[in-house]
């Protein structure tokens, strides 16, 4: 049947049962195959997305329960997440397969906690598993992206104008010309 919702800010019509766990729904039906399935029980935070701002296993969450509600996903969240950069810097994942469902539950966390502790952190992704063991880079990433959030990210550097550049393109030219110029009236040896 028929089912309505709200994803990444589009209303998106979908055919599937009421009970259809949202991961079948975003990965089958709307081919957002950013959140993964691990273990299909709610215990390894491989598929995590947001719903209403909360971070929720998709794996268990039938599509009946979210009529009207905002879900989000990792291709939600766009690319320029603070989050998404200071994982790429850090560069956090090894296998990968966990990451979509780490970062999710990390973007929850830090919109609730704005400088998260240890503790917080112990707490909000306690229930991510991630079998490669990358625990240590994705609470250094957390962090950066906590400090760096209000930051611009990239510092660019000046650029010349055009106008200087051309200015110092004449110059340069002239003052080889002039060397020339001496150099065939035998002005230098
Ligand atoms: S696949 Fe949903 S928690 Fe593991
Ligand atoms: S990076 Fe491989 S499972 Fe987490």
């Amino acid at each position: 049947m028929a089912a309505s919702l709200d994803v990444n800010g589009k209303t998106v019509s979908v055919e599937a049962e009421p009970d259809t766990p949202l991961l079948w729904v975003l990965r089958d039906e709307l081919g957002l195959t950013g959140t993964k399935f691990g273990c299909g029980l709610a215990q390894c935070g491989a598929c995590t997305v947001h719903v209403n701002g909360d971070p929720v296993r998709s794996c268990v969450t039938p599509i009946a329960a979210l009529s009207g509600a905002k879900i989000t996903t990792i291709e939600g969240l766009g690319g320029a997440h603070p989050l998404q950069q200071a994982w790429v810097r850090l560069d956090v994942p090894q296998c990968g397969y966990c990451q979509s469902g780490q970062i999710m539950s990390a973007a929850a966390l830090l919109a609730a906690t704005k400088s998260p502790s240890d503790e917080d952190i112990d707490a909000a992704m306690g229930g991510n598993i991630c079998r490669c063991g990358a625990y240590q880079r994705i609470r250094a990433a957390i962090k950066e992206a906590a400090t760096s959030a209000a930051a611009p990210v990239v510092a660019a550097p000046p650029v010349a104008k055009e106008a200087e550049v051309e200015a110092a393109v004449d110059e340069a030219i002239s003052a080889a010309s002039g060397a020339t110029s001496r150099v065939q009236r035998g002005e230098v040896r």
